[in-house]
């Protein structure tokens, strides 16, 4: 059954209040979603009544922190359907799970003259840690292409997939595009050719059901803030066997078995991978997120933002001067357009000004922007608690913003 959006909204306080003396609308979705209360409120339980260091204690609060953290490891291999828990690694985000693989798998397995293949439509934090551990090991970045509606070349990628290819880096829905990409496939193709296959899932798992076995991906990261859960956490799955492989990132607390001056042997998994003290209260808030959209639903997640962002891109065509970017068939809830005689950044004023939060600029994605030949977008990007009416408002202001720079 649809879920009821008025109902829903009311779950997240953010939404209810005044920009700039007008009623919020939020449309910076892709940046970072609102959080609902169920997520506040199980961090201020969590600091109210729960805090303590988790893995250490023999005291009751340690021992149940201890017990709650592991419970969200759980939560999280359940909505990957991970095969176990301790592929579960909690990072700071997205970014920290790619340096990581970038850090330790280069180490492991990476060589002077092998190849990483990445994509034209990455965000910078599936661009820059490869091109930072390519310049250590001697290794070379090679880029599968995009067409003019968004969409890899899958012809140019097979061919890409050489003697020397060691792991593919590529993200699973486009932050600035929208487009989807067909990752079980690009996983297909890399396994058969001996590659691993990391994908970056920041911008998929609230709209899109993930299943890390299905897919077969050697590695898939995610953060805790684009899925209606708090900043500052996320999670990196990687498959058993390579993480067992694989040395740590960092070395600290927790992360060891036994430490002498001599010598120091590393815990087993997933603590190997996870030095010093945890980010436990934004687990749990990550956990709340996560059984929040569970509950929810994440086909009929899919369905409602299909619904908007079909209303809106017929809406938003309907304006003079318009220009898309990103038309991929296969697509979430993401807009990017511009103006073609009107700088998107003034766009993006005057919509503040008019209480409409959009993002304008390259979004940490300049390469697309480049391929596109423009300065940056303006992006809507949709969640479960936008409406048809939030999408009539954004065209009446855009409509100002045209009268006012046309
Ligand atoms: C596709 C994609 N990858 C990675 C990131 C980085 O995520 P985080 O800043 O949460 O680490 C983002 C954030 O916008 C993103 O959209």
């Amino acid at each position: 059954m649809p879920f009821n959006t008025e109902q829903l909204r009311r779950e997240f306080p953010a939404l209810h209040q005044e920009v700039n003396k007008r009623p919020l609308i939020y449309f910076d979705n892709a940046a970072t979603t609102q959080k609902p209360k169920a997520v506040i409120e199980r961090i201020l339980q969590y600091y109210s009544r729960e805090n303590s260091n988790i893995h250490r204690g023999a005291h009751f609060l340690s021992q149940q922190a201890t017990e709650a953290y592991e419970e969200a490891r759980n939560t999280v291999q359940m909505f990957i359907n991970a095969a176990f828990n301790h592929e579960i690694i909690f990072t700071r985000g997205t970014t920290e799970a790619i340096n990581l693989v970038a850090h330790s798998f280069f180490k492991k397995f990476v060589k002077k003259g092998d190849e990483i293949i990445i994509s034209a439509m990455e965000h910078h934090s599936n661009i820059v840690p490869w091109q930072i551990a390519c310049e250590d090991y001697g290794a070379i970045l090679k880029v599968i292409p995009i067409d003019d509606d968004g969409v890899l070349d899958m012809e140019a990628y097979k061919k890409l997939l050489g003697p020397k290819a060691r792991l593919v880096a590529v993200t699973h829905v486009s932050n600035s595009l929208g487009t989807i990409n067909p990752v079980k496939e690009i996983t297909r193709l890399a396994h058969e050719n001996n590659t691993a296959v990391l994908i970056d899932g920041a911008q998929a798992l609230s709209h899109i059901k993930v299943d890390v076995q299905d897919l077969d991906c050697d590695f898939y990261c995610f953060s805790g803030h684009k899925l209606y859960g708090p900043m500052g956490v996320g999670v990196l799955y990687g498959k058993e066997d390579w993480l067992n492989q694989m040395p740590p990132y960092q070395g600290g607390g927790e992360m060891i078995k036994e430490v002498t001056f001599e010598k120091t042997t590393f815990n087993e998994l997933p603590f190997k991978f996870e030095a010093g003290t945890p980010n436990v209260g934004d687990v749990l808030g990550m956990e709340a997120a996560i059984k929040f959209i569970s509950y929810l639903r994440i086909d009929e997640i899919a369905a409602h933002e299909q619904r908007l962002l079909d209303y809106a891109v017929k809406q938003l065509k309907t304006l003079d001067n318009i220009r898309f970017i990103g038309t991929a068939p296969e697509k979430t809830s993401v807009v990017s357009f511009i103006f073609n005689d009107i700088h998107p950044y003034d766009t993006g004023t005057i919509l503040d000004k008019l209480g409409i939060a959009v993002r304008t600029g390259h979004h940490c994605a300049q390469p697309v922007m480049d391929h596109f030949g423009v300065p940056g977008t303006v992006r809507v990007s949709l969640a479960i608690y936008n409406t048809r009416s939030e999408i009539d408002q954004l065209i009446v202001a855009l409509k100002q913003v045209r009268e006012m720079f046309a």
